[in-house]
C-alpha cells in the first residue's frame, strides 16, 4: 500500500500501459481517476478496477483545454484532492517524411505534447495552491519513449512529440522544484499493447524489434506500471527531471554487439 489514499489521475487509461498503471495504483491503495476519450472502454476499466479498490472514470481529451479543466474539477469533486498525475495518453500517425500530412503532425503533437503540457500545468496549479495552504507536494509522471532519443523516419510526429515530452519533463521539473513537486518520465521500449499490435502481427517487423532488443522479448505493461509506482512513491523523493528507460537493453546496444535472430 505504497500509495495509500493518494489521489491519482492517469490519462489514456482505458487500456494498455495507462490501464496497467491505474490498476497498480489502485492495488497500492490510491484513489484513481481513469480518464480517456474511449468512454466504453473507460467505463469497463472503471468496473474492473472498482472491484479492487477506488476508481472513477472521467471523459477527457487531453488535447482540449476545457476537457482538462473539467477533469481537474471533477477529480476534486470526487476525491477533494490530487497528488499524482500520469500523462499517459498518446497516439501515433505514421507516414513518409516527404508526404507527411500536416494534420497528422498536428494531431499527434496536440495529444502527446500539448496534452501533456495542459494536464501538467492544470495539476501543477492545484498542487502549488495546496502547498501554499500547508499541503504536501505531489508528483507528475510523463510517458516518454525510447523514441525521444531514437529516430523512426516513418513516425516523425511521434518521435518529435516524445522528444518534446523529454524536454517538458526536465523544464517542468526545474520550474516546480522550488515547491517540492517532482516531475519525471518513463521511456518504454516496445511494450505489448494495442499500439504495438501492427508490429507484433508482422513477423518481419517483430523480428526487427527483437533483433535490437538484447533481452530478446517485448515488455509487458505491468513492467511499466511498477516504475510508475516507484516514481509516484516517497522512495523517489529526491528524483526529479529524470527519464527511466525500460527497454530490454535497446538504448545501451552498440552496433558492434551481436543480438541473435528472434
Ligand atoms: N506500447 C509501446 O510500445 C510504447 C512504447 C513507448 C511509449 N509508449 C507510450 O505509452 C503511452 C501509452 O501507450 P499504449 O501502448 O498503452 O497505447 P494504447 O494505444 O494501447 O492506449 C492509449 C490510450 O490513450 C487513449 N487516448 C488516445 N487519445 C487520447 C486523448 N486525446 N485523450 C485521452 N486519451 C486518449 C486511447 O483511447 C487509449 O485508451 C503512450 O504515451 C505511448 O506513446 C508506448
Amino acid at each position: 500500500m505504497t500509495l495509500k489514499n493518494k489521489v491519482a489521475i492517469v490519462t489514456g487509461s482505458a487500456r494498455g500501459i495507462g490501464f496497467a498503471i491505474a490498476k497498480r495504483f489502485v492495488m497500492e491503495g490510491a484513489k484513481v481517476i481513469i480518464s480517456d476519450v474511449d468512454d466504453d472502454a473507460g467505463q469497463a476499466a472503471q468496473e474492473e478496477l472498482a472491484a479492487l479498490g477506488e476508481a472513477t472514470y472521467i471523459h477527457c481529451n487531453v488535447a482540449e483545454r476545457l476537457d482538462v479543466r473539467n477533469l481537474i474539477a471533477e477529480t476534486l469533486n470526487a476525491y477533494g484532492d490530487i497528488d499524482i498525475l500520469v500523462n499517459n495518453a498518446g497516439i501515433v500517425a505514421g507516414g513518409d517524411f516527404l508526404d507527411l500530412d500536416i494534420d497528422d503532425f498536428d494531431r499527434v503533437l496536440n495529444v502527446n505534447l500539448k496534452g501533456t503540457f495542459l494536464c501538467s500545468q492544470a495539476v501543477a496549479r492545484h498542487l502549488v495552491e495546496k502547498i501554499e495552504n500547508g499541503g504536501e507536494p505531489g508528483t507528475i509522471i510523463n510517458l516518454s519513449s525510447i523514441n525521444s532519443v531514437l529516430a523512426i523516419p516513418g513516425q516523425l510526429p511521434y518521435c518529435v512529440s516524445k522528444g518534446g515530452v523529454a524536454q517538458l519533463t526536465k523544464t517542468a521539473a526545474v520550474a516546480l522544484a522550488p515547491y517540492g513537486i517532482r516531475v519525471n518520465a518513463i521511456g518504454p521500449g516496445s511494450i505489448m499493447t494495442d499500439m504495438l499490435a501492427s508490429v507484433n502481427s508482422d513477423p518481419a517487423a517483430r523480428n526487427r524489434v527483437l533483433s535490437r532488443t538484447p533481452m530478446g522479448r517485448v515488455g509487458e505493461a505491468s513492467e511499466i506500471a511498477g516504475i510508475a509506482v516507484f516514481l509516484a512513491s516517497s522512495d523517489a523523493s529526491y528524483v526529479t527531471g529524470q527519464t527511466i528507460f525500460a527497454d530490454g537493453g535497446r538504448l545501451p546496444l552498440n552496433y558492434t554487439v551481436d543480438v541473435p535472430e528472434a
